[in-house]
Order: structure tokens, then C-alpha cells, then sequence
């Protein structure tokens, strides 16, 4: 019976004594402990990756950066706190921002593909050339279900090289990091000096901004994943770059298995308390913020259920916003006369923004309990 699993078991010692003897650190610059930080920590330790924190409690001086140009004060910050290893030759450093990042596999995962790269250090790749998009002429070309343009939220190398390119040149804190790193990359002797390649197939990096279309969440068995169906691959860990923070609020909840087909919110089970000895008056006041964003099926029965929940109501504080424009009174006008004749449309093709605009202008509402 345990026969079969032998080759098996073999495959597996074989992947592992093929990874690098080298050691992985995990390194991120965080100077608040936000609802995202601690989704990223979480799955770093679901997979067992060693982090190191860098910046905790100080003053963030690099701007909104997930709007403007920015972040060099990232790149100084990492500066000093990389410094003691500076000559580590036997260790890996992967960078990753962390506010919008979470992990979906670990380190055997994430060495045995950066081996595969047979380079000293690989940056994430994206579809956009930011913040300088007269540099894209510069950069190599890549295949079409390939990204071409270096993205700084996402990098891996060894830690010797990492510490140099971070020194190469003096940065301001009002600098954008990401074109600091970009110019080194399409200076073609730098780029060989350090022996800095693209992950342009989103192999360990998967970058989100501009290629939601391009993934897909999968299901199998307890476990949830995201696939590329552009280049069939499953990355090393998913970032929710540049604006698209609500859509990957939405999709982390899913990955790391934080919801599975077979059991549901695993997440869900993270810091519960227990009400089991609290009287009614005392319940925590809870807030429920519900966002219809696009036109949904069966909202009437939602509701129904977020009614019918057990919990005091007395104690919720309820927001819903609407963004979905309300045609109603323009269609209830138009049906009965469509058949007639096309004249009798033409005053309610012209009066329809009346119709519909008192109804899509109040869509926030708060119920304070
Ligand atoms: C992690 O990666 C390995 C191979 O590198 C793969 O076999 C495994 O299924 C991955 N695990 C998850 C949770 O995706």
C-alpha cells in the first residue's frame, strides 16, 4: 500500500535538495500596522516566511504613492536597515510592499522559481510604464502574454547585490522609488553588473493593476488560489498595486485559503470573541458597510438575509452605498409606448436624465443606531 507513495516522496526530497542552499528573508517597509499589514503578516505566516519589518512608527514622508509619484523615502529606510548585510552572499532578500500584498505560497515555492530565473535579481513586471512613460521605447521587449515594465513594489535577489543597487545613487524621500530602480534597469551595464531580470510571466509576483482580466480564482479542495490564464501560472503572492484597492480588498478575502468551497470563511475564524458572558446592553457596537458597486442578482433576498441577522439591532450601525443609477421611472414610461410609434419616444429619450437623476443622486445612507 505505501509503495506507491515512494516516488512520491522522492520527487519531493529532489525539489527540495535542488533549491539553492540559500536562505530567504522576506523584507518590507510598513510605518503603520494597517487592516492590509495584517492581512500581508498573516499569510506570511501561513507560509511559514520569516519578515522583516522595516520603518514601524515612523512618520511616513513619501507621499500618497498609490496616486502620485513618490516613495524614495522606502528606498532610504531600507537602506539602513539592510546595511548589516551588505556582504551576505548566502542570503536571498525578496522586497514586497505590504499594505496590498498577500502571500499565496512559501518558500520552497518562491526559491525554486527565482533559481529557475538563473539571475541575481528579478523586479515584478507590469503592463504600465510608470511614473515616466517616455522610458517604455527604452525597455527590452517581451512576448504578448508576457509584461514588459519594472514594477518596485515587488523585487528578489541576493542580499549583497540588493544592499549595492539600493546605494547606487543618493535619494530624496520625495523621489519616486520606482523610477529609481527603473533607471538602473534600462542602463544596460547596470542591468549586467547586477544581473537584474523582469518577472515578466508574473512567475513569483503577480502584479494586478491592469491585468484583472487576466486572472481567474480557483478552487480546490480546502485550498483557493489565483490562476493566470494568460500564462497558465500560479504566483508566489498577489499585489494589489497602483489604484485598484477595492477590487483587491475584495479578491484578497479569498486567497491564502481565506475562503475555500469546502469550508467556507476560513478568515472568518480569526480573532472571534466571544459573547457567550456578555449581557445584550454591553454587545459591541458593529458597523455593517454594504457597497452595491455593479448590478447584482437576487438583492432583494441579501437584504433579507442582512435583516433577518441574530444580532441586536441596536448595536449595528448600518451604511449602504449605491452606485447603480435607477431606471425605473423612465422604463415604466417607455414600455407601453415602444410599440406606438418612434415620435412619441423622442420627449422621453430627451426627458430620461430628468426621470432617472433624483433617484441616483441620494446613494449613501447611514442608519446610526
Ligand atoms: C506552492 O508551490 C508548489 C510548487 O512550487 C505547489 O506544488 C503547491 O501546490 C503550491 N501551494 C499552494 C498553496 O499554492
Amino acid at each position: 500500500m505505501f509503495g506507491k507513495l515512494i516516488p512520491i516522496f522522492v520527487i519531493l526530497l529532489l525539489d527540495i535538495c535542488l533549491v539553492s542552499a540559500k536562505e530567504l528573508l522576506v523584507v518590507t517597509v510598513a510605518t503603520k500596522e494597517t487592516d492590509g499589514f495584517r492581512r500581508f503578516m498573516n499569510s506570511a505566516k501561513k507560509y511559514d516566511l520569516p519578515v522583516l519589518v522595516v520603518g514601524m512608527g515612523e512618520e511616513w514622508d513619501g507621499g500618497d504613492v498609490a496616486r502620485f509619484a513618490g516613495g524614495g523615502h522606502k528606498l532610504n529606510l531600507l537602506k539602513d536597515a539592510l546595511a548589516k548585510y551588505a556582504d551576505r552572499e548566502d542570503l536571498v532578500l525578496l522586497y514586497t510592499d505590504s499594505y496590498d500584498v498577500v502571500f499565496t505560497n512559501g518558500t520552497t515555492d518562491i526559491m525554486i522559481k527565482y533559481d529557475n530565473f538563473n539571475a541575481r535579481v528579478v523586479f515584478s513586471a507590469e503592463g504600465f510604464c510608470w511614473p515616466d512613460h517616455t522610458l517604455s521605447k527604452e525597455y527590452p521587449t517581451v512576448g504578448a502574454t508576457e509584461k514588459r515594465f519594472l514594477n518596485s513594489g515587488g523585487y528578489i535577489g541576493v542580499a549583497k547585490d540588493i544592499v549595492e543597487i539600493l546605494n547606487h545613487r543618493k535619494v530624496d524621500n520625495r523621489d519616486d522609488d520606482q523610477l529609481y530602480f527603473t533607471k538602473i534597469f534600462l542602463d544596460k551595464a547596470l542591468r549586467l553588473k547586477w544581473d537584474i531580470r523582469l518577472d515578466t510571466k508574473s512567475l513569483i509576483f503577480q502584479n494586478l493593476n491592469g491585468a484583472l482580466g487576466e486572472v481567474m480564482l480557483k478552487f480546490k479542495g480546502d485550498r483557493s488560489f489565483m490562476y493566470n490564464v494568460k500564462t497558465r501560472q500560479v504566483s508566489s503572492l498577489v499585489h494589489g498595486n497602483g489604484p485598484i484597492k477595492p477590487e483587491f480588498n475584495r479578491i484578497a478575502n479569498y486567497l491564502a485559503d481565506g475562503w475555500t468551497k469546502s469550508s467556507g470563511c476560513l478568515s472568518c475564524n480569526k480573532n472571534v470573541l466571544s459573547l457567550a458572558d456578555t449581557k445584550l446592553p454591553d454587545y459591541p457596537n458593529v458597523m455593517i458597510a454594504i457597497f452595491v458597486e455593479s448590478s447584482v442578482p437576487f438583492i432583494e433576498e441579501f437584504f433579507e438575509k442582512v435583516y433577518r441577522m441574530n444580532y441586536p439591532t441596536s448595536n449595528i450601525d448600518l451604511f449602504i452605498h449605491n452606485s447603480i443609477l435607477i431606471f425605473f421611472f423612465s422604463f415604466i414610461f417607455f414600455f407601453p409606448l415602444f410599440s406606438f410609434s418612434l415620435y412619441f419616444l423622442f420627449p422621453f429619450i430627451f426627458f430620461f436624465p430628468l426621470f432617472s437623476f433624483p433617484f441616483s443622486k441620494r446613494n449613501e445612507f447611514l442608519f446610526s443606531s
